[in-house]
């Protein structure tokens, strides 16, 4: 049953995330990602969304465990190859999966890219203490996530919703502690906007 609702969801992400992409998040995707450089990993890239928002000097390992979903970035990639400047390579692996783990180095990227997705990948301590490693001493990590909200009552709601929102919106959590996570595993705020369509969203740049 739940692999039938991830079907679902995986098909129909474009269409139902359309009116959240235009009424905020394609502005700040284009804000954060513009200003990248040099060698950039995203995490869990979906069907390519941030795609043409990286300029041509960046080199982007794009990872994505879902077939259907790398299939629909391919796809993507190669419809729409004039507004795609970058260099994307997308790799079908998920974070924590080998080989593709074992085969990266450590302090090797200029930016790590997290949008929407350390509400889904299933440690997402045990990420940000490896993406630590994985960005140079100067590097950037770049958030766009719906986090926990502040007020009780709505935090109670994303812990009352979170079982069916987990199984409609493919292991999505509505209710992590997000922001914290990241404070507690040492990085350093560059900027920070919170934002609110519904849910509470931070956009944010952190130093390592
Ligand atoms: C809500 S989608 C976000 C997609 C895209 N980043 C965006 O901004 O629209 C969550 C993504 O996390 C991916 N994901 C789930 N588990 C993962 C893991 N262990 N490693 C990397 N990505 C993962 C999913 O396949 C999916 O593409």
């Amino acid at each position: 049953m739940q692999d039938i609702f991830t079907k679902l969801f995986e098909q129909s992400y474009d269409t139902v995330m359309s009116t959240p992409e235009r009424s905020f998040l394609q502005s700040e995707r284009k804000r954060l990602l513009n200003c990248l450089r040099g060698e950039i990993l995203e995490i869990g890239s979906g069907t390519g969304v941030n795609f043409p928002f990286y300029q041509s000097e960046c080199n982007v390992t794009a990872l994505e465990p879902s077939a259907e979903l790398a299939g629909k970035a391919s796809e993507k990639f190669f419809q729409n190859n004039d507004s795609i400047k970058a260099k994307i390579n997308i790799v079908q692996a998920g974070l924590g999966e080998s080989p593709w783990d074992d085969s990266h180095k450590n302090a090797s990227y200029d930016a790590i890219v997290c949008t929407l997705v350390l509400c889904t990948i299933p440690e997402p301590q045990t990420a940000l203490s490896l993406f630590k490693k994985w960005l140079k001493p100067n590097g950037s990590l770049i958030i766009l996530e719906h986090v926990q909200a502040k007020n009780p009552i709505a935090q109670i709601s994303q812990y009352i919703l979170n079982p069916v929102w987990n199984t409609l919106a493919g292991g999505c959590n509505l209710h992590r502690p997000t922001a914290q996570y990241i404070r507690e595993a040492g990085f350093k705020p560059v900027e920070l906007r919170e934002l609110q369509f519904v849910l509470p969203f931070i956009s944010a740049v952190y130093s390592v």
